[in-house]
């Protein structure tokens, strides 16, 4: 059976306590996922460069950076030189130039990963899937965290795994973002995902450790 990993959303996180945040997630996690969104590609704005290298000054867990921004090109190397390991750009905001973006992402040596916004056909990213090292699967649109998660995108999962079976990659792991806690994870994994980005679920969560190994299943 494929292990669920389960990657917190740093954007819910204490600002004003990151430290304890950050071992929380070194202790019972399994990635850090990190919302760099800029303004233009999404209406808000997040955080950059210095809480990311922050972070991974601590980070005993794998750096997941998601890219919410236009020119994704642009921001790679800054992001792979600040510790990243996984890195994932929109479809959205690349287009035809999305090869390249994976390429560029694997010149660092760092996994690259496509995602999706639940109004983008998931076949756009079909031409893709050879080349990644795993798929994002938005399941609320990208910019706010706190969102309801979309229950079309259970289909999307299975749609995007399946492709992945057709391939024959069915290794690549499929992550999903957006709306994800204890009382959808069971759905989301039987869909096909094994990734799990949660934000409020683990930080607002009474007991934030107890919610991160319910999702694990
Ligand atoms: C939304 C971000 C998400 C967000 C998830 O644009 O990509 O990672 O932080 O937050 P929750 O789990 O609260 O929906
Ligand atoms: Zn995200």
């Amino acid at each position: 059976m494929t292990e669920i990993q389960i990657a917190p959303s740093i954007l819910a996180a204490d600002f004003l306590h990151l430290e304890k945040d950050v071992e929380m997630v070194n202790s019972y996690a399994d990635i850090f996922h990190l919302d760099i969104m800029d303004g233009t590609f999404v209406p808000n704005i997040s955080f950059g460069f210095p809480v990311v290298e922050a972070i991974a000054k601590k980070a005993t867990k794998p750096l997941d950076v998601h890219l919410m921004i236009v020119n994704p090109e642009k921001y790679v190397e800054r992001f792979a030189k600040a510790g990243a390991a996984m890195i994932s750009f929109h479809y959205e905001a690349a287009r035809e130039n999305s090869a390249a973006v994976i390429e560029l992402i694997h010149s660092y040596n760092v996994n690259a990963g496509i995602v999706i916004n639940p109004d983008c056909p998931v076949e756009s990213i079909f031409p893709y899937l050879p080349m990644v090292d795993f798929v994002l699967i938005m399941s609320v649109f990208a910019g706010f965290g706190g969102q309801k998660f979309i229950p079309e995108s259970l289909e999307r999962i299975s749609a995007v795994k399946a492709e992945l079976e057709r391939i024959g990659r069915p290794e690549v792991p499929i992550e999903v973002d957006g709306g994800v806690g204890p009382e959808n994870a069971a759905l989301v994994v039987g869909a096909g995902a094994s990734i799990l980005v949660a934000g409020s679920a683990v930080f607002k969560a009474p007991d934030p450790q107890k919610a991160i190994l319910y999702m694990k299943g």
